[in-house]
């Protein structure tokens, strides 16, 4: 009797964790590329890691790029390599999306592209400090770029996509939304406002043919933890397996986009971790525990 209650218990708790854990596969229609009608991709941050990435498997899949960073010179480069390898157009856009400015030419440049099907809100930055101690320029930067400029961008877009009855808008959150620990205000803070501004756009989407995603990725290995905000840090003392490439999470996040989880977390690690966050009781004290060491 016993044996037969362990096992229920075992096929019950088995089946509760796959399908809280599985990724339904994305229902947003990925065209071959034509010639004669391509479709166009813009990305901020394309200059290094998650949003790099984004352009090589944008590319790969046949989209024009606008690529959007400070860094011009490595937006060309990487610009130059994309149309060798998947004769793409590639165009290089050069601004500070921590600044109105910045934000305002990019705005421009998409009401005036006539094919952005899709827009990845990559571009962001983070800090260690408290923020009591915290530079206050960097932070405001931090929430302008995290929020501001996506929300610009995303308005700008949302027009020509709905009109076309086509489109998707990638905002690239973090598994730190769900996060409550110090030392991570404002990062944690803007994260979760872009989670939830996803996830309440997508309610207003609904049947226009645009899909919205959160993507929430756990740590991934990019030059985000070497940028000059964290010169004054120890390296992050975490294991190897809570590493994720930014190739798996980019995959990932395209094989999900329109699957109905808008916040979409990559990785089953980080996904069991999300879950176990949004359940108050469990979220107090994991972050009680976690607050011991930090
Ligand atoms: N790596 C992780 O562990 C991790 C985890 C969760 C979420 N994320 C999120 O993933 C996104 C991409 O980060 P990453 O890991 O790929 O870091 P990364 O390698 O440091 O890349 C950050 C990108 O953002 C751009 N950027 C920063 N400030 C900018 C500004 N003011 N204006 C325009 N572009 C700016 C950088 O380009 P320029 O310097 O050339 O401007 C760069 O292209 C960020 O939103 C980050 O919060 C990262």
């Amino acid at each position: 009797m016993r044996k037969r209650t362990f096992l229920a218990a075992t096929i019950t708790s088995g089946l509760a964790a796959w399908t809280l854990l599985r990724t339904p596969p994305g229902r947003f229609q990925w065209r071959p590329r034509d010639a004669a009608a391509p479709q166009s991709a813009l990305i901020t941050g394309a200059s290094a890691g998650i949003g790099a990435e984004f352009a090589r498997q944008l590319a790969a899949r046949g989209f024009d790029l606008v690529l959007v960073a400070r860094r011009a010179e490595r937006l060309n480069e990487l610009a130059t390599m994309l149309m060798a390898t998947f004769q793409v157009n590639c165009e290089v856009m050069a601004a500070d999306l921590a600044h109105a400015e910045g934000v305002a030419a990019v705005e421009e440049r998409i009401r005036a592209l006539e094919n952005l099907t899709v827009l990845v809100n990559n571009a962001g930055f983070g800090t260690l400090e408290k923020l009591v101690n915290a530079n206050p320029v960097r932070q405001q930067e931090m929430v302008y770029l995290h929020t501001m400029a996506p929300m610009r961008l995303t308005q700008a877009a949302l027009p020509g996509m709905t009109a076309r009855r086509c489109g998707a808008i990638i905002n690239v959150a973090s598994v730190a939304a769900y996060v409550r620990l110090r030392g991570n205000v404002n990062y944690t803070a803007t994260k979760a406002y872009l989670t939830a501004f996803s996830e309440v756009l997508q309610t207003e989407l609904r049947g226009t043919g645009v899909y919205v995603q959160a993507l929430c990725p756990g740590f991934t290995r990019t030059e985000f933890h070497y940028t000059p905000d964290f010169k004054d840090h120890k390296p992050l003392p975490y294991p190897g397996f809570m590493w994720m490439s930014a190739e798996e999470v980019v995959r990932q996040s395209l094989a999900a986009l329109g699957n109905g989880q808008v916040a979409f977390v990559p990785g089953v690690l980080y996904r069991a971790l999300v879950l176990t966050l949004r359940i108050p009781v469990l979220s107090d004290n994991l972050m009680r525990l976690a607050s011991l060491f930090l």
